[in-house]
């Protein structure tokens, strides 16, 4: 039995004062659904709501992180210094920075060895572009980016490892993939890791699913038995519908 897992990506979303207001809203509201849920503030909100949610059900998560230790990276943020935070969770790899920000499988890659080493629960994030997904590639490019994000990884480090499919096409614009479409890909995903790792690391994977989701469509998604959860971009800004996504299964 997975345990559904509900996280909020706030992106480049609130000063510190908004940030705090609303991770107190949703510390309030994120009791008593069993979910693991976590928020994703901003790297300048990451302390205050840090703060917020220290000993509360929520966890905290960072939105990206460097792929060296330290050192001379103008602009970028250790692993070290987001522990020191207590972040929990990292999600790599999104598709605004890969798409945005050019990142490469291989800098993605070496951004989770780098997490796992350090004890950090990754977000591994894939996902095909419309053009890629018209062109039938869904399933290749899916492949590709697993097996370049997680190169190297043994499997007795995928414990830390949560994958997010977001269809680039899904995110932002409303358009969310239907369940079936959304199972069908997570389903495959499932099979890669049944097929490079092994039916038992398969069967724990937790999936989740990104793109448009909303307080409207998150029952039908998680209703799917490969998806295991949601990571989730525009909702999850005000407390009342990220609640209303994270405690979906709440009586
Ligand atoms: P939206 O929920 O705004 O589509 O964003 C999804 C996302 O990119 C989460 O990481």
């Amino acid at each position: 039995m997975r345990t559904p897992f509900l996280a909020g990506n706030w992106k480049m979303h609130k000063t510190v004062s908004e940030a705090t207001a609303l991770a107190r809203e949703i510390v309030a509201g994120a009791t008593g659904s069993g979910n693991r849920i976590m928020v994703a503030p901003p790297f300048t909100a990451l302390a205050a709501v840090g703060a917020i949610v220290k000993g509360s059900p929520v966890r905290l998560g960072a939105q990206n992180m460097a792929g060296e230790l330290s050192g001379a990276h103008t602009g970028e943020t250790s692993v070290l210094m987001l522990k020191d935070l207590g972040v929990e969770y990292v999600i790599l790899g999104h598709s605004e920075r890969r798409h945005v920000y050019g990142e490469s499988d291989e800098l993605v890659n070496r951004k989770v060895k780098l997490a796992l080493e350090r004890g950090m629960q990754t977000i591994l994030c894939v996902g095909e572009t419309l053009e890629e997904r018209e062109a039938d590639s869904v399933e290749s490019v899916v492949a590709a980016q697993l097996a370049g994000g997680l190169d190297g990884v043994e499997e007795a480090s995928l414990g830390q490892v949560t994958i997010a499919y977001e269809p680039v096409w899904a995110i932002g614009t409303g358009k969310t993939a239907t369940p079936d479409d959304a199972n069908a890909v997570h389903r495959f995903i499932r099979d890669w890791f049944a097929k490079h790792y092994s039916a038992k690391a398969a069967d724990a994977m937790c999936i989740q699913y990104g793109g448009s989701v909303k307080p409207d469509n998150v029952r039908d998604l998680m209703a799917m038995e490969h998806i295991d959860g949601a990571l989730v971009g525009g909702a999850s800004l005000d407390a009342d519908s990220f609640l209303a996504i994270a405690t979906y299964n709440k009586e």
